[in-house]
Parts: structure tokens; sequence; C-alpha cells
């Protein structure tokens, strides 16, 4: 069973003079019952992607599922 399913995650930050491309294509399933972990360089995009699946984030564009909800679907209040 998939508890979190992600397609094609970007999360852009519009800067003065350019654009940060914090995430920039990520498309990652986790089943239920697996242990996963996220690792990579500083700067690579771990937080930014944590903070995308938690809701404390807006992706710039792709989708989020937490079981059937797409979060990305969801109003603010939700
Ligand atoms: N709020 C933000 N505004 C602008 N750039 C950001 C912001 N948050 C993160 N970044 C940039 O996005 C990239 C990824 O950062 P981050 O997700 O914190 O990486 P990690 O957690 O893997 O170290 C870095 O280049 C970082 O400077
Ligand atoms: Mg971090």
């Amino acid at each position: 069973m998939e508890i979190v399913k992600i397609d094609g995650l970007k999360k852009y930050y519009n800067m003065k003079n350019d654009v940060v491309k914090a995430v920039d294509g990520i498309t990652l399933t986790i089943v239920k019952g697996k242990f996963v972990a996220i690792i990579g360089a500083s700067g690579s995009g771990k937080t930014t992607l944590l903070n995308c699946i938690a809701c404390l984030d807006v992706p710039t564009e792709g989708s989020i599922y937490l079981g059937d909800s797409n979060l990305c679907e969801l109003d603010e209040s939700r």
C-alpha cells in the first residue's frame, strides 16, 4: 500500500536576481511499513522535500499524495 506518492515535484524559490531550484523534479513512492531515509549533500533539497510533504511549504509543480489526498489540491484550511 502506498502512503506517500510524489510525482514530478518541483520547488523553486524566486530570488531577487535568480531562481533557486531547491527541488527539481522528484518522483518517489513510499509504501506502508518501509523505513525510508533521505540522504544527500547539504543544500540538495532534503528539508524542502520534507517541508512539502508536511504541508509546511507549497510546491511549485508536481503532486504529492498522502493516501488518497492530493496535498496540492487541498485548500488552505484543510
Ligand atoms: N526559503 C528559501 N528561500 C530561498 N532558498 C531556499 C529556501 N530554503 C531553501 N533554499 C535553498 O534551496 C536549496 C535546498 O535547501 P534545503 O532544502 O535546505 O537542502 P538540505 O536540507 O538538503 O540541506 C539550497 O540551495 C537552499 O539554499
Ligand atoms: Mg536540511
